[in-house]
């Protein structure tokens, strides 16, 4: 049996991908490796949100020239997002000739193809093509035997100025909401209990079909099915997110308490030059409508440092915001240049070191505030889904709470893929630990 290496870079939307990619390939009799000298075929699917991402990517497939040298046989393919740029695809073509098949974000259908192709020696294959069969059946092998990723929305429509997402990903197209429902009941039937919904902006699911039902809509359909499962969704554009999407939340009993809610920036001019289409006060007055309903609620967010021409006083107006909404995590990334985008012909005279310097400033920021806003927890009694065995920590497991906070806790490995509740005792600055209840 000839065995595959499936290597998967950047967003859930990506990983996905790399599951249906894998579902392609066990129909075509492919079992799977974790170790890339066993195999026969390796895909590294890729992500092209930021530079590091891509350099990643470009070590690794350096370094797979000896891989093939041993074994001749050894077909390369690159997938993902960083194929969908002209220049990187000719750059692969050109530059990494052990490479043998290139397939784009919209193409993964075509696999089976191209690789019969190589198969028989045809030489390079590549298809980058845009094709809008990404509804067709794919049975995915997932990852997890109880998490489980649902894409219900394709691309992005909104072309933050920093973001590449559009370009390499296409514009909006929203599943078929009966697909989506289906999909959802035989995952919880066959087990899984968190169910991930996935898109670049999922408030704006359905703006695309005629008719079709709203985000909001969507979750209230979801949330009928019968089971014991959590349904969580990312990402949430906040110029798009409705008092009708948080009332649904806190209506919605399957619906975990927590909201993924970008903010990118404290900073009403930056925001305005991201394109992002919101002021840091209209950010505030949502944040503002959420903490009505429960002050406790647990918001995330991701920040970028360092946007074109970023002032000390925008920076601090990002401190600020942090400061002011107490995320229990934020994601942040110091910004990249991305070519064919409209920041990157922005002038950029901060230098990388003032870069380097507020993204410290700002982890160091928002560790004081985790610490001390993951206290709340402090006594109470979380529900949690158990992920794993903690890392350097024998006899203890880790897991996710309803409201997205990693727990830490003792008990036994057989609990792993179930829900369990721990009554919390300690704050750290990234997760929270407790004691295991016994039912
Ligand atoms: N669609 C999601 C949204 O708008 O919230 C974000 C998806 S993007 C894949 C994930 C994050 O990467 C963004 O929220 C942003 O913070 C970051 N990002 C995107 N482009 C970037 C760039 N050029 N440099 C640094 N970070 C970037
Ligand atoms: Fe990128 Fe903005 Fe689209 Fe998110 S909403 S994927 S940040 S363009
Ligand atoms: Fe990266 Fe593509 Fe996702 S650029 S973040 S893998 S949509």
């Amino acid at each position: 049996m000839r065995k595959a290496y499936v290597r998967s870079f950047g967003c859930q939307l990506n990983v996905s991908d790399g599951e249906k990619i894998k579902g392609l390939l066990k129909k075509m009799g492919y079992s799977f490796t974790e170790d890339e000298n066993e195999a026969d075929l390796i895909i590294l699917n890729t992500c092209a949100v930021r530079e590091s991402a891509e350099d990643r990517v470009f070590g690794i497939v350096g370094s797979m020239k000896k891989l093939k040298e041993r074994k001749p046989s050894l077909i390369i393919g690159i997938a993902g997002c960083m194929t969908a740029q002209e220049h990187i695809a000719e750059k692969i073509k050109k530059s990494y000739p052990q490479v043998d098949l290139v397939l784009g974000t919209s193409a993964i259908n075509a696999l089976p193809e191209l690789l019969l192709d190589c198969l028989k020696g045809a030489g390079f294959a590549a298809d980058i093509s845009e094709y809008d069969d990404f509804s067709a059946a794919v049975e995915q092998v997932r990852d997890s035997s109880f998490k489980a990723s649902v894409p219900i929305m394709f691309g992005c429509n909104n072309f933050c100025t920093y973001c590449i997402v559009p370009y390499v990903r296409g514009r909006e197209r929203s599943r078929n909401a009966q697909d989506i429902i289906s999909e959802v009941k035989e995952l919880v039937r066959s087990g899984y209990k968190e169910i991930m919904l996935l898109g670049q902006n999922v408030n704006s699911y359905g703006k695309d079909i005629s008719g079709g039902m709203s985000f909001p809509q969507l979750l209230r359909e979801l949330d009928k099915i019968e089971g014991d499962f959590v349904i969580r969704f990312m990402s949430s554009h906040p110029k798009d997110a409705s008092h009708e999407l948080i009332d649904t939340i806190f209506e919605c009993d399957k619906v975990a308490n927590h909201l993924h809610l970008p903010v990118q920036s404290g900073s009403s001019d930056v925001l305005r030059r991201m394109n992002r289409n919101y002021t840091a006060g209209k950010y505030l007055d949502i944040v503002d409508y959420i903490y009505s309903k429960d002050p406790d609620f647990s918001l995330t967010t991701d920040l970028i440092v360092g946007f074109p021409d970023e002032s000390d006083e925008d920076f601090e107006a990002t401190l600020d915001i942090i400061k002011r909404v107490k995320y229990d995590n934020i994601y942040s990334f110091i910004y990249s240049k991305r070519s064919g985008t409209k920041a990157a012909e922005m002038p950029d005279p901060i230098s990388d070191e003032v870069k380097g310097q507020r993204m410290r400033r700002l982890l160091e920021v928002q560790r004081e505030i985790s610490t001390e806003h993951y206290k709340r927890f402090i006594g109470r009694t979380l529900r949690v889904l158990v992920d794993d065995r903690a890392k350097k920590k024998p006899g203890f497991l880790t897991g996710k709470s309803n409201e997205f906070i990693i727990v830490e806790f003792e008990g036994d490995a057989s609990l792993i893929g179930k829900f369990v509740d721990v009554e919390i005792t300690g704050a750290m600055n990234w997760a929270v630990t407790g004691r295991l209840k016994t039912p």
